[in-house]
């Protein structure tokens, strides 16, 4: 039986409609956290999960590339909460043409960097004060194994999650002693909405690519991520933790 480790906190978790963002919203509500769900699309079912299984949770809607709304945002739940303990930057994309550093276009690179680097360093620029003040905070960053290991068509990708790890490092060393921790999850393939063009024959290419030979799903982030933004995990900082069905080891 899952303990309640998060009884009293407030988890702030970013991308909280779908995927991995919902996998982890509904792991830290059904552990006590108070969830506030952020997206650009509404997280009225992720709420609505959360509360069905005894929890407690609100949404927002909102734009994580947008800095002008992380500053009236967590201002916002600061004032209502009086603390945030946990901020999951989730939120991200794929690119949605060739990802090679040849054929990228300069759009695609932007909207690669606004999305899945800068809404991180957003997310941490806007929280940490707010942690640090209360003297605890749990900051987890979602990379991506494109961020260890060379793969196909994921040029601006992996540049994207390759510095979400530099800035996990960073920020975990600068605030180091303050009982703010930061670390990030490294996912395999995640069965998410995020796969959805590409086609049954890949995703099975992709299963079969894991040492554990199945996709993961949203709950084996959200188990880590929980164990991750626990008190427990006081003495972990900086790391980012592969979650990815044994892929980087075959
Ligand atoms: N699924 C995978 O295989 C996988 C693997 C490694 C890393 N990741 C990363 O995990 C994170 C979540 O991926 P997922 O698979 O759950 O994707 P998903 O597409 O299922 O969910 C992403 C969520 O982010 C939200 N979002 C996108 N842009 C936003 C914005 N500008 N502002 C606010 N919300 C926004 C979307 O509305 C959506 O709800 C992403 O950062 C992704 O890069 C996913």
């Amino acid at each position: 039986m899952t303990t309640k480790r998060f009884s009293g906190m407030v988890a702030v978790i970013t991308g909280a409609h779908q995927g991995i963002g919902r996998g982890v919203a509904e792991r830290l509500g059904s552990e006590g956290a108070h969830v506030v769900c952020l997206d650009l699309k509404d997280c009225n079912d992720t709420v609505a999960a959360i509360k069905a299984a005894g929890g407690t949770a609100e949404r927002a809607t909102m734009d994580v590339t947008d800095l002008t709304q992380w500053k009236s945002e967590v201002p916002r739940i600061e004032d209502k909460h009086g603390k945030i303990d946990v901020l999951g930057n989730i939120a991200g994309v794929v690119a949605t043409t060739a990802d090679t550093a040849i054929d990228l276009e300069q759009a695609q690179w932007d909207r690669m960097i606004a999305h899945d680097l800068t809404s991180v360093w957003y997310g941490m620029k806007t929280v940490l004060p707010v942690m640090i003040r209360g003297g605890f905070g749990r900051v987890l960053n979602i990379a991506s194994l494109a961020a260890l290991r060379g793969l196909p068509n994921l040029f601006s990708y992996s540049a994207a999650k390759a510095g979400v790890t530099g800035m996990t490092r960073q920020a975990a060393a600068e605030y180091a002693g303050t009982g703010v921790t930061v670390n990030a999850i490294a996912p395999g393939t995640i069965n998410t909405p995020i796969l959805q063009d590409i086609t049954p024959d890949m995703l099975d290419q992709f299963a079969a690519a894991h040492a554990i030979k199945r996709l993961g799903m949203p709950r084996d982030i959200g188990a880590m991520a929980a164990y991750l933004c626990s008190p427990e995990a006081d003495f972990i900082t900086g790391m980012t933790y592969p979650v990815d069905g044994g892929w980087s080891i075959v």
